[in-house]
């Protein structure tokens, strides 16, 4: 019999893990508090989008494997693996990451476990978060020590979370120790027995591990975007091109290519949080110089969104009062609707408030922009946005901006000139179209 899952959080990460499970032959239960987003679900509406995630909903919503609640009773009723996938954000005012939402999971469920099951941690957590709550959870459980925790860190993107779950890259159980560590082991290999029969990698740890091997992931990720982004820095001093440094290294296989494309630099809900909170969690454990490196790594990034409003002020033939820019991209990343900490919400924001009417278009994520930012201006489409504009901005690399044709876009805007945040244009055409084209670590 396969184990029965239970998914507590339907975010990003728990409504696609939700999905997929249903995907691979499970039978699951999403629980979330939010009422509404319940609801949708339910209907086979996916609260956010990601490519490829709804025919799946709609197709194991109809075939009943895979249903939603907002209640921890019928999920611990229901399930014999419990994964938590809530969110950790950024807590107010500090680098340390909110656990409120992980703890409340464990609370609630906790006193309800009648039977031997497993619960398991996906939210990314500061190491020994699962040490704290794994006694927490057998004290509050009427099985006890039968209800064992383990760690399943997600390595999934936002754009790819459908595939990245369904054929994972490689797959981290952190394990507890002592007697329920075999029992974790078994039960996680029966949820992912297809992408081990594939051949992803198992890589067995203990809790601490696992837990850091989500941290460091993030980290060396975060970490190779901003070594990019300052060898920007210095092209722009020397009159070099980045993207072609990029490619010279890229090809020593020790490097890769991969997340070495300098631009606006990284946002969403993930790596900017992430490395504080792995900062701050370093900071507490005495341990704060090994990663003294990441501040310079946050630094980087953020000088990039300074960077392009400095390079918009010096293309503007105009004062920003008054001046009109069409600002392409929302989304902190194509494919997606997230704007949680979007560099290109960030940079329209700076303009608007130097006085510019800015108008702003996205591809997905302008519902979500538009209530997180209701005083930048919206459009419809590419051209509506930059209708009569004196400065367009490319802030987000969605394919429909690459394939925008600069000889049509001139026609309509006011004056031709472009700040290509995510070097994602070819500098030739548009400037052979009477662009004038500015773009990050570029000439
Ligand atoms: C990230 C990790 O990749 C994923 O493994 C983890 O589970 C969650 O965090 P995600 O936030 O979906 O995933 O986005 P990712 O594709 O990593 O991009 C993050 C940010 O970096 C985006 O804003 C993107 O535009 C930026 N980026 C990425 C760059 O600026 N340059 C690059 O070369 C790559």
């Amino acid at each position: 019999m396969k184990p029965r899952i239970t998914v507590v959080g339907c975010g990003y990460l728990g409504a696609t893990h939700a999905v997929c499970m249903a995907e691979l032959g499970f039978e699951v239960l999403g629980l979330d508090v939010d009422a509404e987003r319940v609801t949708a679900l339910q209907e086979a509406r996916p609260p956010f989008y990601e490519p490829g995630l709804e025919p799946l909903l709609r197709k194991h919503v109809e075939n009943g494997r895979l249903r939603f609640t907002t209640s921890y009773a019928e999920c611990a009723d229901f399930g014999d693996v419990h994964f938590v996938c809530v969110a950790t954000p950024q807590r107010d005012g500090e680098f340390a990451a909110d656990l409120t939402f992980v703890d409340q999971a464990v609370a609630e469920l906790a006193p309800l476990l009648q039977r031997p099951c497993l619960v398991v941690g996906k939210s990314t957590v500061p190491v020994g978060t699962a040490e704290r709550l794994a006694p927490l959870l057998a004290d509050a459980a009427p099985v006890g020590d039968e209800a064992v925790l383990a760690w399943n860190p997600e390595f999934l993107r936002e754009g790819f979370a459908v595939d990245d779950t369904l054929r994972p890259g490689r797959i981290v159980f952190g394990l507890p120790e002592g007697p329920g560590a075999p029992y974790a082991e078994a039960l996680l290999r029966q949820v992912y027995v297809d992408a081990i029969g594939n051949g992803t990698p198992v890589v067995v740890a203990d809790l601490a591990t696992a837990q850091l091997t989500k941290a460091a992931a993030n980290a060396f990720l975060a970490t190779k975007i901003s070594f990019i982004n300052a060898m920007a820095e210095l092209c722009e001093a020397t009159g070099g091109d980045v993207t072609v440094l990029a490619d010279a290294i890229g090809h020593d296989p020790r490097i890769g290519r991969k997340f070495l494309n300098a631009g606006l630099g990284f946002g969403g809900g993930c790596l900017p949080k992430d490395i504080r909170g792995f900062m701050a969690r370093a900071g507490e454990l005495g341990a704060g110089d090994a990663l003294t490196f990441l501040r310079e790594v946050d630094a980087i990034n953020q000088r990039r969104r300074a960077r392009v409003v400095d390079m918009a002020q010096e293309v503007l033939d105009r004062p920003w009062a008054g001046a009109k820019i069409a600002v392409l991209g929302a989304a902190f990343k194509p494919e997606s609707d997230d704007i949680r900490d979007s560099p290109a919400l960030n940079v329209a924001g700076r303009l608007h408030l130097f006085g510019a009417h800015v108008t702003v278009h996205d591809p997905q994520a302008m519902a979500n922009a538009r209530r997180s930012w209701p005083t930048l201006t919206y459009a419809d489409s590419v051209l509506a946005a930059c209708s009569g504009a004196h400065l367009v901005l490319v802030l987000t690399e969605w394919d429909q901006f690459r394939e925008v044709d600069p000889d049509r876009l001139g026609e309509v805007v006011a004056t031709r000139a472009v700040v290509d945040g995510r070097n994602c244009l070819d500098p030739v055409r548009w400037r052979a179209a009477g662009w004038a084209y500015r773009a990050l670590g570029r000439p």
